[in-house]
């Protein structure tokens, strides 16, 4: 069983909790357990009680410790991420940064150090890539990293784009017509607030052309043209913007975005795993499922993937780093690889034109590391 234990570090005048794959906890958690946590050098275990509510119980520091084993990097939540102002500083934290990347999410240290210096610098930041490559497990660990308010809007799923981002009209018998603001009004007048702004491709055109001038740099306001009085509302002082997109994938709902409003973001494109990451991942995710199958699944995702970047692709998309950790989960649940590819991967792939399907030739990847026997270790 995966227990979630987490540590309380001391920020400033807050208590943080995190597990050791640099999740944050502590809006989970009363502020008096983690203090006292704290003051009794405890770890907080996860546990669920028999009504299935779910509270934090303290427990020896040994417990998070055992946690930690297995890491592939630790992070370094030396509980001071404060953003420093000076030049010198602002570059030694650019460049020691690295220590914030969660264990978990596999990520170039190149882009991560990017990713980091354009939050600093208060950039508008677009993380792009494929279907399942981590961008919002990346912007998400960016949030954790630096420990700042933050707000998640997810855009690809609102239908109403005016009431998520600027509010609504109500009308009530005893106040007559009145406006109440969203919760991003309330975010971009945080100072300091990294904004994510999931799947903003997917995004209705409405919400674009709201954004405009709020993602203008020289700009930086919103426009609120249903409230009465006040009729722009000015981005605060060190807002970030984080947004993802899934450009040049098969979404087909993903639409096509404004090149005006690409240009506002500093893009960062998170790469495809390569097959010693993709195992290195599943490894460190599920320590305990034979290492071998988690080799096969890291192959079937890189050949999927290999291929469909060839110049005459026969599928059109590879296994995404996503059904990679899913299959391993299955894995560790008692499935086999069979059984896991018929669930996760086939139906993704179109079964129309038979032999000559992508289903078919995906199932004939997935067959030849069956055949090896490799699927015979699990039992
Ligand atoms: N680079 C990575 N490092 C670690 N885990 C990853 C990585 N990429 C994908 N994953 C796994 O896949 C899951 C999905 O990743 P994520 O939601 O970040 O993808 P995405 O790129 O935002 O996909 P989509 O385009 O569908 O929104 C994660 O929860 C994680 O388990
Ligand atoms: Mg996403």
């Amino acid at each position: 069983m995966n227990k979630t234990v987490v540590k309380v570090v001391k920020s400033g005048v807050r208590f943080n909790a995190w597990d050791s794959k640099g999740q944050k906890y502590t809006g989970q958690i009363t502020t008096g357990a983690r203090k006292k946590a704290y003051a009794n050098c405890n770890a907080l275990e996860q546990r669920v009680n028999k009504s299935g509510k779910t509270y934090w119980w303290p427990v020896p520091m040994s417990v998070y410790n055992a946690t930690e084993t297995n890491a592939m990097d630790t992070p370094q939540h030396n509980g001071d991420v404060e953003i420093p102002t000076g030049h010198q500083e602002v570059v030694d934290f650019i460049q020691q940064s690295y220590g914030l990347k969660p264990k978990g999410l596999v990520m170039n240290s190149l882009k991560w150090k990017y990713l980091i210096r354009s939050a600093v610098r208060g950039k508008n930041i677009m993380m792009t890539g494929p279907a399942g490559c981590g961008k919002t497990l990346a912007a998400k660990s960016l949030i954790n990293g630096l420990d700042r308010p933050n707000f998640y809007f997810n855009l690809g799923a609102t239908q109403d784009p005016r009431a998520t981002l600027i509010g609504n009209v109500h009308f009530d018998k005893s106040k007559g017509t009145y406006f109440s603001e969203s919760l991003f009004v309330k975010a971009i007048q945080t100072p300091n607030a990294v904004i994510l702004m999931d799947e903003l491709t997917r995004a209705h055109p409405d919400a674009w052309n709201i954004l405009m001038t709020v993602l203008d740099q020289g700009q930086r306001y919103l426009r609120l043209d249903e409230a009465d009085g006040q009729q722009t509302i000015k981005v605060a002082e060190g807002v970030c913007f984080v947004a993802t997109a899934n450009i040049g994938n098969e979404y087909t709902a993903t639409r096509q975005l404004d090149k005006a409003l690409m240009d506002r973001f500093v893009v960062i494109e998170m790469d495809t795993l390569s097959d010693e990451e993709e195992h290195g991942l599943l490894t460190y995710l599920y320590p305990t499922v034979d290492t071998d199958m988690l080799h096969n699944v890291a192959k079937i995702a890189f050949m999927t993937r290999t291929e469909s970047m060839t110049e005459n692709p026969r599928i059109s998309s590879g296994v995404s780093t996503r059904t990679s950790v899913e299959i391993a989960g299955l894995l560790f649940d008692g499935f086999t690889l069979e059984e896991s590819a018929d669930i996760t991967i086939y139906p993704q792939y179109d079964a129309d034109g038979g032999v000559d399907s992508e289903r078919t030739f995906v199932k004939q990847i997935v067959q030849k590391f069956i055949d090896d026997g490799s699927s015979d270790d699990l039992v």
